[in-house]
Formats: C-alpha cells, structure tokens, sequence
C-alpha cells in the first residue's frame, strides 16, 4: 500500500488532522516508542483492517521516559523516526504523532498520575517499580489526546495489555482495546527492540524462551495443573547455560491465581547477559490427573 503518510508533532497539528476527517470515521490508534520491527507493523496492518480503508489509522512513536527507572536503557534505546514513518507508510497509517516530551508533558512531570493498583506491582512491575505507573499515565494521556475509537496493543507485553484493559474498564475510557498475538522470527523469537542488544550466541541462548513455552504448553495438556506447568518450565530453563531466569509463571488470563483447569497464562522473564526478554503464551489445563 502507498499510503499518504503525514507527520504531526504538536497538539494543535493532531487536532486539524481530526478535524479535517469527516464526521463520524472510526479511527484506530498504536501507540509506540518507535525503532519499529514487524512486530509493531502487523499492529498498523491489523489497525488498518479494522477500521478498512474509509478509516484512519494513527500512529504514535514517543520514547516515553517516565516508564524507564534510573539505570534503564532510556538513553540508548533507539530513535530513528524516518525509519519508522517509511514503516508506517508500508502498513498503510495516515498519520505518525511524533511528539517531543515538552509537547506531552508541558507541565514538566505529571503530579497527577494513574495508579495501576496491586496488578501493577507483580512480575514486571516487582522487577520495575514505577514502570506501569509511567507506561499507564502516558497511555492514557496518548489516549485523550488522540481519542480513537479502537487502540491496539500486542500479547508481547501481557502485563501492559491486562493493565491497559483494566484502566479502560475501571476509569471507564471511551475506547475498544484490541490485543493482537505475538510477532516471532523464524527461530520463533518473540520480535523486540531490545533482541538488536543480543550477540549470536546470546540469540542462541535465548531461544530457550520459546521453547520453554512449547514445554510449558505441553505440560499443561499432558500433566495438567498449574503447578506441573512451571516446574517443567523451570527445571528446562535452570538447564541453560548464561541465562537466568526472573520468573517463570502460570496465572489465569487477568494475572490472578491460575485456574484449576481450563485457559491460563504462562508468563517468562530472562535475562541473557544485560538483556531482559520476556514471552508468553496461553496454555490450556488439562486439570490435575
Ligand atoms: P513498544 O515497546 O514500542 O511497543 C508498542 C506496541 O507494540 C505494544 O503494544 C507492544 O506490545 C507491541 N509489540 C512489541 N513487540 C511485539 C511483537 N513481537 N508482536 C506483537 N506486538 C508487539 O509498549 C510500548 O512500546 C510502550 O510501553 C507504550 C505502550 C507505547 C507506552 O509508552
């Protein structure tokens, strides 16, 4: 698709572009932090195909800094937005929001912010306190100021999309949150920004993820409880040199307690060397035999 691709930075840009559209076009929003992968370009395409070609669909690319904790990888994490508006071109969006962080927080930082309660303090966020505070509080300031009607987010980053549909049900946003399923290269790695940290033999080692999920998935089926889903996962895991693991969990599909049998979800963190990579995947269980 040779889509007209514009780029807008400021508040008042976004706004003409709205209102040029006519009344009533269901728009769709990805929200981003750029250095887009396929991963991020099949959200713009499956953006795309719900709202179809009489829709718009936007873009924002914003390396938001308030989600990074002191020590992350804020200042190296790449920006290459011409890149990234050739890939949101490809995918057929009409409209890149590339912000400044001036522009979204005029105000310097927000003293009124979203709390993402007790979910928000588990798995990612026990290893990164603040971070779904930050990530939360920009989604939904990204979200007032675009006002879709639909926003896509990826399975990738489970916690992010359990939260994100928690904040539009409990704040009551006027949105449809869409979660589509994971982008993986052909060795099945989960796609992100951050597998460019790896070297090969850490690419390596980190395909120890996706097969801990295949191993996971089938101890659901075969074995059955939650509890024989993680110790198969774990003990594979333990067995692979360089990589450490920083949880490995089953839970139900919200991120309680797993279920005794039926859909759940299996979540994974590891890190290989000072790269942080996580997956995850829905596994069924058989129920304890
Ligand atoms: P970012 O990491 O750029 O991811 C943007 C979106 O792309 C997220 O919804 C993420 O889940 C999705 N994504 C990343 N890798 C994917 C893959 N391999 N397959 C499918 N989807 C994938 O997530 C963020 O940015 C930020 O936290 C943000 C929501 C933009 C707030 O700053």
């Amino acid at each position: 698709m040779t889509a007209e691709t514009r780029v807008v930075t400021s508040r008042s840009g976004l706004r003409s572009a709205y209102d040029a559209l006519p009344s009533g076009t269901r728009r769709a929003v990805v929200l981003t932090m750029g250095a887009l992968h396929s991963g991020h370009a099949h959200l713009v395409r499956e953006a795309r195909a719900r709202v179809g070609v009489d829709g718009h669909v936007t873009v924002s690319v914003f390396v938001n800094p308030t989600q990074f904790a002191a020590g992350e990888d804020l200042e190296r994490y790449p920006r290459r937005l011409e890149d990234d508006v050739a890939v949101c071109a490809r995918e057929g969006a009409d409209l890149v929001f590339a912000p400044s962080v001036e522009t979204v927080y005029r105000d310097g930082s927000p003293s009124v912010t979203v709390d993402p309660g007790s979910l928000g303090t588990l798995l990612e966020g026990a290893v990164r306190p603040g971070h779904f505070r930050g990530v939360l509080t920009v989604v939904h300031k990204l979200l007032s100021l675009t006002r879709p009607d639909l926003v896509l987010f990826g399975e990738k980053d489970y916690q992010q999309l359990v939260l994100v549909r928690r904040m539009v049900r409990d704040l009551d946003l006027p949105v449809e949150v869409v979660g589509v399923a994971t982008v993986r290269a052909d060795d099945g790695l989960a796609l992100s920004s951050r597998n460019a940290y790896l070297s090969d033999a850490g690419r390596r080692t980190a395909l120890a993820v996706p097969r801990a999920l295949v191993i996971g998935a089938e101890a659901a089926r075969e074995q059955g409880s939650a509890r024989d889903v993680v110790s198969s996962v774990q003990t594979y895991l333990d067995a692979v040199a360089d990589l450490v693991t920083d949880y490995a969990v089953v839970t139900d599909p919200e991120l309680g307690a797993p279920p005794e049998v039926g859909e759940a979800r299996l979540l994974i963190a590891v890190r290989v060397g000072p790269v942080r990579l996580l997956d995850n995947a829905r596994v069924v269980l058989a129920g304890a035999s």
